[in-house]
């Protein structure tokens, strides 16, 4: 699957360093999970991590949910490492944190390019400092690139930004963010919310950063999941009303006119993509094992 046909409703970090939750990963009914070397693994876990997740993704068992590794940047002690022990494990994709450029991307298709075999293997960016942020556009570009993933905590640090219910201080670089992945195909995933008990406050973002035009939500905790899978999908209204749209709109159609009028609103060639793009991914869905 091409990764804008691939759903990413729900996109659930793991700590490569957590074993129970490795395993639990296997059961839990999301679309795509990050294991993650980085911030979730304390620096005297990090080799330990690197070669536990590596068996793990060796021995499978993740079903169709894409697996994508979060590495530690090339300036640290492990990141070289990092790669070398995961690449060779075929994950979906790299995800490289704290992207400032173009070139911070070139580096890595370069090094993933010396390694053999890693040809399947997509990078995917954290876009979470204030740098990443102007240069998405660029970033997009990049050899390899499949998705964007918001670093909203790293991107707040780093903007001196408060919390915000409705996340004004960062509704520029998340729209900056987007406009620069969709004009490049690229899969778009929102940032974590972190009060992984607050599920209204969950709902509330989810719905926020659909209705902004992201494919889904990174989350924490599997308690996320049901709303994260809900929120991001086409609702039975959704899928209802796309139906009508192209029905109405081959009607017209048949009957010599270019437009068609539906529940008193317009319905042209560019609304029947979105109807058609809707029935699309509800069946993408509902092929999904743990849909
Ligand atoms: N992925 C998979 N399973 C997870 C999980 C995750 N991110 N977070 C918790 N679980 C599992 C636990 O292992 C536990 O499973 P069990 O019942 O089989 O033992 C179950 O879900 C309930 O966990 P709970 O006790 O409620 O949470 P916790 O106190 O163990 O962990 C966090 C809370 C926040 C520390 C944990 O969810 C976590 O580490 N999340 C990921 C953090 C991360 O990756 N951050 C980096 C990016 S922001
Ligand atoms: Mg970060």
């Amino acid at each position: 699957m091409d990764s804008r046909a691939r759903p990413y409703r729900s996109v659930l970090y793991i700590p490569g360093s957590r074993e129970r939750a490795l395993e639990k990963a296997k059961t839990l009914p999301v679309d795509a999970i990050i294991f993650d070397l980085e911030d979730a693994v304390a620096p005297d876990e990090k080799a330990n991590a690197r070669n536990l997740l590596a068996e793990a993704l060796r021995d499978g068992g993740y079903g169709a949910r894409a697996q994508i590794v979060r590495i530690n940047g090339f300036d640290t002690d492990w990141g070289a490492d990092d790669l070398a022990v995961i690449a060779t494990a075929k994950p979906d994709a790299i995800l490289l944190p704290k992207v400032d450029s173009a070139e911070d991307i070139a580096a890595l298709a370069k090094r993933l390019d010396a390694l053999s075999g890693t040809t399947e293997t997509a990078i995917w960016a954290m876009m979470e400092t204030p740098l990443g942020i102007l240069n998405a556009s660029d970033i997009a570009t990049a050899p390899w690139m499949a998705g964007f993933v918001m670093g909203t905590n790293d991107l707040a640090k780093d903007l001196g930004t408060r919390p915000h219910p409705t996340r004004e201080p960062l509704l520029t670089a998340l729209q900056t963010c987007l406009l620069a992945a969709r004009a490049q195909g690229l899969a778009c995933i929102d940032g974590v919310y972190n009060a992984f008990k607050d599920e209204a406050g969950l709902e509330a973002e989810c719905t926020q950063g659909r209705d902004m035009g992201f494919d889904g939500k990174t989350l924490i905790h599997p308690a996320q999941i049901e709303i994260a899978n809900r929120v991001f999908a086409p609702s039975d209204d959704d899928i209802a009303l796309a139906e009508r749209q192209i029905a109405a709109f081959d009607a017209a159609m048949a009957a010599g006119q270019g437009v068609a009028v539906l529940d008193g609103s317009i319905v042209e060639n560019l609304h029947v993509e979105t109807a058609r793009a809707t029935l699309a991914k509800a069946a993408a869905i509902a092929s999904l094992e743990h849909a």
